[in-house]
């Protein structure tokens, strides 16, 4: 059983998809044992709770400097003995121990095909805006594992989305989560809870 964390900043509507694609059996082999939000308003908490899986806040706000949230966080992690953390909407920059600490054990999801609209500042809404601003006719989102860089570790899967001329961000927004961010998020966690995800040089290679 693949035991899985899932950190949250914000709506959680990627973490509803992951809960619904358990209760649906399109992941298999996989518990969420807590989600953690750096922000105590976060709709997501209420998700958690809804669905009897433990919900905690470990806000910056709530420490005296960052390293002392950092220390917080991944002793919190720590408690649950985790295969896999994920981040669903996550908007808290890593620490660097974290990131060695459960190397090639945590996943994002971007709402973009990386390497396009990636990067420092890239995030939630403002990724549409740019795309639409760029004018690119695809546009889409990416599962990949979690390294130093942002953005910039090993690609799980990635799922195209068409944009059109007449787009706002917010339209934009909820076609890439509806038909790219709710399935590959949870196709990527079935992948990895089966045994099916390798990394190797760099790349992902997924069996079968
Ligand atoms: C999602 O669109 C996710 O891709 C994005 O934040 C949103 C969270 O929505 N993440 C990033 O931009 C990370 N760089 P949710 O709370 O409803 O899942």
């Amino acid at each position: 059983m693949l035991r899985v964390g899932v950190l949250v900043s914000g709506g959680g509507t990627n973490l509803q998809a992951i809960i619904d694609a358990l209760n649906s059996g399109k992941i298999t082999n996989t518990s969420i044992e807590v989600v953690i939000s750096n922000n105590k308003n976060a709709y997501a908490l209420e998700r958690a709770k809804n669905n009897n899986i433990e919900a905690v806040c470990i806000s910056p706000k709530d420490f005296d400097d960052r390293s002392l949230f950092n220390k917080a966080l991944i002793k919190k992690l720590d408690e649950y003995n985790l295969d896999l953390i994920v981040l669903a909407g996550c908007m808290v920059v890593l620490p660097a121990e974290l990131i060695q600490k459960y190397r090639n054990k945590i996943i994002n999801i971007h709402p973009a095909l990386i390497p396009s609209f990636c990067g420092k500042g890239y995030y939630g809404l403002h990724v549409h805006e740019k795309v639409l601003e760029r004018g690119v006719k695809l546009t889409g989102a990416t599962v990949h594992f979690v390294d130093e860089g942002t953005d910039t570790g090993p690609i799980i899967i990635q799922k195209a989305v068409e944009v059109l001329y007449d787009d706002t961000p917010e339209v934009l927004q909820k076609r890439v989560m509806e038909q790219a961010e709710w399935i590959i998020m949870p196709e990527a966690i079935n992948l990895i809870a089966n045994g099916k995800v390798k990394v190797e040089d760099g790349k992902v290679r997924i069996a079968g």
